[in-house]
């Protein structure tokens, strides 16, 4: 049975639909019966078989088009999205047609974006291929693209009209992206969602071993904890911070290492690790609970040692984070309740002190 969740706010909700095989031919013409023209955006790495069999379930469709990115981060880019744009043009797309981002959070963000912009908006669908995308990057509408100047600059906020997400894509998935998804997951047991962190702790060699039931699980808890806070929060003016826990020394690992060499989820892993010795050394949580959260992260097999990357290095990274604002460096920070909190009160000995 397939488990449907409900995300956002009336006029704007869409349903997230997960499960084995959640992209079916009923499914698809229900959904894209009044669409005229689909435009599916793919990438190179992603297994043709599943770009054959996507073609086969739309082949109802007599004006179908697929357009594949070379898969990776460089993708995200201006060219990229004006090659889309003029190919949406020229194949004469207009309001009654509709997008679909069929891959990893790289082609979905995008995807997401070229939607946004064409003819100030038409309609796309998340077909999410990686884990990553799958609990995060698909759903709660963010999109966008890199510039020179720093990774998702540009961009903006754009819900799918819905999302299907197959589990079985993630038996492809190589080992290393597979990480950086459960780097993302693991955040939605540590910013609160006690029955997820329950979940893994019970049952990290299923997880480990990529148990689809118990994936199928772990999905739909972090997109309940994902869905609860961006349909409050849309435009991340409040709560929705919270889902940054990680995020900063994250980023800035990512910037410090010119986003080559680690995936998201991995460098997030730190962050988090990072941000929780932070939440110690500030007095919000006691060192039982520091010590759970690293080996929740070590049962899944991810690194949670951070000893090769130096404060002083990854300090001039921090003040570019989007997270700056007003020149104060805000973090996300954990309690002893397990809930995240965004705060620019702390002593910046304790971020010191992490390192040491
Ligand atoms: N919009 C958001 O809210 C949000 C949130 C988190 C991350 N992101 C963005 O997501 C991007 C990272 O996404 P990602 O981690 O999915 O990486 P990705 O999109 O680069 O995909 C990783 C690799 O896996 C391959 N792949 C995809 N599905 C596969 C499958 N089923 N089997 C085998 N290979 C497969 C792809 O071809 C690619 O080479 C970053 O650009 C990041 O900024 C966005």
């Amino acid at each position: 049975m397939a488990k449907i969740i409900k995300v956002g706010k009336k006029n704007s909700q869409y349903d997230v639909v997960i499960a084995r095989n959640a992209i079916t031919k009923t499914r698809l013409s229900k959904h894209l019966k009044s669409k005229n023209k689909i435009l599916v955006i793919t990438d190179s790495g992603i297994p043709s078989k599943y770009i054959r069999e996507l073609k086969n379930l739309l082949s109802f469709k007599k004006q179908l088009y697929f357009h594949e990115i070379p898969c990776g981060e460089k993708s995200k880019s201006f060219s990229t999205f004006i090659k889309i744009q003029e190919k949406l043009a020229d194949l004469k797309f207009d309001r009654s047609d509709s997008m679909i981002a069929f891959g990893g959070g790289v082609v979905g963000d995008i995807t997401g974006f070229c939607a946004a912009t064409y003819l100030r908006g038409i309609d796309f669908v998340q077909i999410p291929t990686t884990l990553l995308a799958q609990v995060d990057s698909s759903v709660g509408g963010k999109t966008a693209i890199n510039i020179k100047q720093g990774k998702n600059l540009v961009g903006s906020f754009n819900n799918p009209s819905l999302v299907l997400i197959s589990s079985k894509f993630l038996e492809t998935l190589p080992d290393i992206e597979y990480k950086s998804g459960l780097g993302e997951v693991i955040k939605y047991a540590f910013i609160g969602n006690k029955k997820l962190y329950k979940l893994i702790h019970e049952n990290s060699r299923k997880i480990k071993s990529r148990n689809l039931n118990i994936l199928e699980d772990i999905i739909e808890e972090s997109i309940i904890t994902k869905s609860k806070i961006v349909t409050q929060d849309e435009k991340e003016n409040g709560i929705r911070a919270i889902l940054n826990f990680g995020h900063t020394f994250g980023h800035a690992i990512e910037a410090s290492k010119n986003y080559k060499g680690i995936t998201h989820g991995a460098a997030v892993t730190l962050g988090m690790v990072i941000a929780a010795k932070i939440s110690y050394f500030e007095g919000h949580i006691k060192i039982h609970q520091l010590d759970n959260i690293i080996n929740l992260i070590d049962s899944l097999g991810l690194e949670s040692n951070y000893e090769k990357y130096k404060f002083k290095d990854l300090k001039k990274y921090l003040s570019n984070d989007k997270k700056v604002s007003s020149g104060k460096l805000s973090l996300v920070l954990i309690n002893s309740k397990g809930l995240a909190f965004k705060t620019n009160q702390f002593n910046n000995k304790s971020l010191e002190k992490s390192f040491a």
